[in-house]
């Protein structure tokens, strides 16, 4: 194992294609044996400034079954951040409590900025519409899982791209092993230049559509988002977009039979309720690989594997 003690992840790009293959592997090892008692003296903080589901519980829970102890806040309105205090002083107290802090904040940037105030290493749970690494990594070992191979893939992506944090962290580790990308999106919400710039660089192939017909039966993974209300400065414009990338079990006919569906979640309406029970529907055991894929981080950043 490549060391990652003490190294932080914020960004995709902060670990390279060797590091994503060995968290993969360790996270294997976690999904065949996932209570484990090797941090029973650690504390893990887990400071959440924005909603979250599945990755403060998965995080919490993947802690949890290797015997540590958690702490943190969910709703920081319950905390001295509402009287006041900078994300800065937070930090630093974190950083006195606890072993490795898992942060996400509403901000872009702001997890770069923890990790510099901190004195033990920060995983970055999202940042605004920038990035998701630590789901990037269950995104990848799901589809490790389902295509018995990284390699060569034919990957859609739709819905909110631009400000679809998972989708940018995912295109750029998709770089790393020759993906063909297939973008579906309103022309509103098409991929950042900058997140394309990472799939010219890599000299690969992107092809953009407004419609996911037009891609169903050459992809191998259609990855799923949610259209962000949260992120639109005014609802007018979310109204617009907000039913333009809807799929159900009709939409997946004549689709290849190794393809599987992707979500993040939480879903909206864009997967109809009838693809849940097609062999296509992946999203509810990509969200539990999460509990392995951040056992592998936490025990990795950690030193303890
Ligand atoms: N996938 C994801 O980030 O979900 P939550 O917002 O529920 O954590």
């Amino acid at each position: 194992m490549t060391n990652l003690k003490n190294k932080n992840l914020i960004s995709i790009s902060d670990y390279n294609k060797q590091e994503y293959l060995e968290i993969l592997k360790l996270a294997a090892e976690f999904e065949e044996n996932p209570r484990q008692e090797i941090l029973k003296d650690k504390v893990v903080a887990s400071i959440f400034f924005e909603p979250s589901t599945r990755t403060r519980l998965s995080f919490e829970s993947a802690a949890s079954m290797l015997g540590a102890k958690v702490i943190g806040f969910a709703n920081p309105a319950a905390t001295s951040i509402a009287k006041g205090e900078s994300l800065h002083d937070t930090i630093k107290m974190l950083s006195s409590y606890s072993d490795i802090i898992v942060m996400r904040h509403s901000i872009e940037g702001a997890a770069r900025y923890a990790a510099e105030v901190s004195s033990v290493p920060l995983i970055n749970a999202g940042d605004g519409s920038n990035q998701h690494p630590t789901q990037c990594m269950l995104d990848l070992y799901s589809i490790l899982k389902t295509q018995g191979t990284l390699e060569n893939l034919q990957i859609t992506l739709v819905g909110d791209l631009k400000y679809g944090r998972t989708v940018h962290s995912l295109v750029e580790a998709m770089c790393n092993f020759n993906a063909t990308f297939h973008l579906v999106s309103p022309t509103a919400l098409k991929l950042p230049s900058a997140v394309k710039m990472h799939i010219k660089r890599a000299k690969l192939k992107y092809y953009q559509y407004t419609s996911i017909n037009d891609a169903v039966s050459v992809s191998d993974i259609i990855y799923m988002t949610r259209v962000q209300r949260e992120r639109f400065s005014d609802p007018l414009d979310y109204e617009k977009v907000k039913d333009s990338c809807i799929i159900d079990a009709s939409t997946l006919e004549g689709c290849q039979e190794n393809m599987r569906v992707l979500h993040p979640l939480p879903r909206l309406n864009e997967i109809a309720v009838d693809v849940d029970t097609t062999p296509y529907a992946y999203y509810f055991q990509q969200a539990r690989n999460g509990v392995y894929v951040r056992q592998a981080l936490i025990a990795a950043i950690l030193g303890l594997r």
